[in-house]
């Protein structure tokens, strides 16, 4: 059995994963829903980045008792751009600390650009992004990193950056799994 969990606040991951479930076939439910995974053979997770931390996966995978013969893959959607290297590698040492080792290893990991939408952002949500942005906005250009330019470029804005022909290599990857 297969299936794709998500953890979307906003509905960015949510876009990615109804998009992939479709191509893939694949049973679609979001981190809130996911009860027993032990019967799943192939999971994937898509998780929205909030502060570093992957929405609903640590929750998700601590239900898992036994990996064996199980293949996984993890995607992440963030407002930074994937094709940064400083941006996914950040985001890999977070996955690495918020994975059980053994998952980690084994994931075939993957990342996706989301979008903002300051108009719907929570209360609590676009104060960290306000104390974030006066952080940022006061180190000279040549310190903010590329994350940091992502997040003052796209600041009380409304910007996509979902682009579903990137699932591409997800789809590939879960092609070679057995069904
Ligand atoms: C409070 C807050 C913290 C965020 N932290 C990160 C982050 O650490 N890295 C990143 O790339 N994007 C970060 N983002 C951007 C979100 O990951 C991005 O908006 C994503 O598309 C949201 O996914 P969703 O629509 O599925 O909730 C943050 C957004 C908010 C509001």
């Amino acid at each position: 059995m297969n299936i794709i969990i998500y953890g979307s606040q906003y509905g960015t991951a949510k876009q990615y994963s109804k998009e992939l479930a479709g191509q893939l076939n694949y049973e679609l439910r979001s981190y809130d829903e996911v009860k027993d995974l032990d019967a799943y053979d192939n999971i994937i997770y898509i998780g929205s980045l909030y502060a570093g931390g992957i929405l609903g996966m640590k929750k998700t995978f601590r239900k898992i008792r036994d990996i064996k013969n199980k293949n996984f893959i993890i995607a992440t959607v963030g407002l930074g751009d994937p094709s940064e290297k400083s941006s996914t590698e950040a985001i890999r040492r977070g996955l690495k600390r918020q994975l059980p080792e053994n998952i980690f290893k084994r994931a075939h990991i993957f990342h996706l650009r989301g979008g903002v939408d300051y108009s719907r952002m929570s209360f609590v949500h676009k104060t960290m992004m306000g104390m974030l942005y006066k952080k940022v906005v006061s180190m000279p250009e040549e310190k903010r990193s590329a994350d940091a330019k992502a997040m003052i470029e796209t600041y009380n804005k409304k910007v996509s950056y979902v682009d579903l022909s990137k699932l591409a290599p997800i789809v590939s990857t879960a092609g070679s799994f057995s069904a």
